[in-house]
């Protein structure tokens, strides 16, 4: 089994790949009201190239992959693609976040591909938040994903975007689903990815002012170990089933032991959330590259990755600050 390592030593073994920008809600810290102006088809990587392109990491070494997008399930055929990666050798583990408004009826079939783990992007658990915050109305479709989760045994991640002014009244709540339900419930610092440009110099719901704001609520909760290359800090409260994980996004607190990848739905390398795109893939691929040419071009992103998320911040070409829409990145 090879292994592939980056400049600063660190093992990079997974890949997060966004299969499409569209999405069928408008998280506005995501995306704005109108929402974003879609790529064309043949501007996405088509399933043939992924595959490609996965098959190809996999034999470099790495073991573990994400679907994300924009919504994964908003792009047709997306079971046929889950069902064909399935099958490429060597590939221990695939995972997937979705927002949970079309997963239901599909969780079955999920299972039976070998899909284990599934983050569900849920911000709030009240209806009217939940409008507020994804200006649609499909919080009981999310809710019945979340319960079919449990009901068929799915590792279940609730991911949650920690955000002043909307949502910090359900910080609590969020956090009190795992006494009785066996899921882990992250909270999330906000990022700049909404779309629209404006960014902002500091965040006040950093993950420090989160585990304190949880620390009030649950004198007792405590720390435990977090797995391997983890992002979250993970947290339990005694006698709970599930536990709560924190994840400084903004605070970019864990880059020492990154170990992913981002293919972004048009076909960008990304080797940090915070780069604006190290080499388009799919140009490689229709430029009639051979398999060893596009594991060159691999190799050779891999030996100029940023050291952190705030140095890949610094050497974005475009010289701008962040402000992309998360759905055509993949979070
Ligand atoms: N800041 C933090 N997290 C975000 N996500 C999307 N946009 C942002 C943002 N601006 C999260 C979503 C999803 C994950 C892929 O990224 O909640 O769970
Ligand atoms: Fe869609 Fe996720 Fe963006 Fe919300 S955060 S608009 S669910 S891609």
């Amino acid at each position: 089994m090879n292994k592939l390592y980056d400049n600063h030593n660190r093992l990079i073994n997974y890949v997060r790949l966004a299969v499409t920008d569209r999405c069928n809600l408008r998280c506005f810290y995501c995306m704005p009201e109108e929402g974003i102006k879609y790529l064309p088809k043949e501007e996405l990587l088509s399933y043939e190239e992924m595959e490609r392109t996965i098959r190809l990491l996999v034999e470099m070494g790495i073991e573990k992959v994400r679907i994300t997008g924009g919504e994964p399930f908003v792009r047709k055929n997306m079971l046929e693609f889950l069902t064909t990666l399935s099958k490429i050798e060597g590939l221990r583990q695939i995972n997937l976040t979705t927002n949970g408004t079309l997963t239901a009826p599909l969780i079955p079939t999920l299972k039976k591909i070998g899909i284990r783990t599934i983050n569900l992007s849920l911000d709030s658990f009240d209806k009217d938040r939940f409008y507020e915050i994804t200006r649609r109305d499909e919080f009981d479709k999310v809710l019945h994903t979340f319960e079919q989760l449990l009901f068929h045994g799915i590792n279940t991640k609730i991911n949650a975007v920690v955000m002043e002014g909307k949502n910090i009244e359900d910080i609590i709540p969020l956090a009190k689903l795992t006494k009785e339900h066996p899921v882990s419930i992250r909270f999330i610092e906000e990022m700049p990815f909404n779309g629209t440009g404006s960014n902002y110099p500091t965040l006040n719901w950093n993950h420090k002012k989160i585990l304190s704001h949880l620390q009030e609520a649950f004198p007792s909760i405590h720390k435990i170990p977090d797995p391997a290359n983890a992002t979250a800090a993970h947290y339990q409260i005694p006698g709970h089933k599930g536990n709560i994980g924190i994840i400084a996004a903004y605070s970019r607190t864990f880059c020492g032991t990154c170990n992913r990848l981002r293919i972004t739905p048009q076909g960008m390398l990304k080797t940090c959330l915070y780069d604006s795109g190290v080499f388009n893939i799919k140009k490689v691929i229709r430029s009639g590259a051979t398999d060893a040419q596009l594991k060159d071009t691999f190799l050779e992103a891999l030996g100029n990755r940023a050291k952190d998320g705030f140095e890949a911040e610094q050497k974005r070409k475009s010289g701008n600050a962040v402000s992309e829409s998360m759905s055509t990145i993949g979070g």
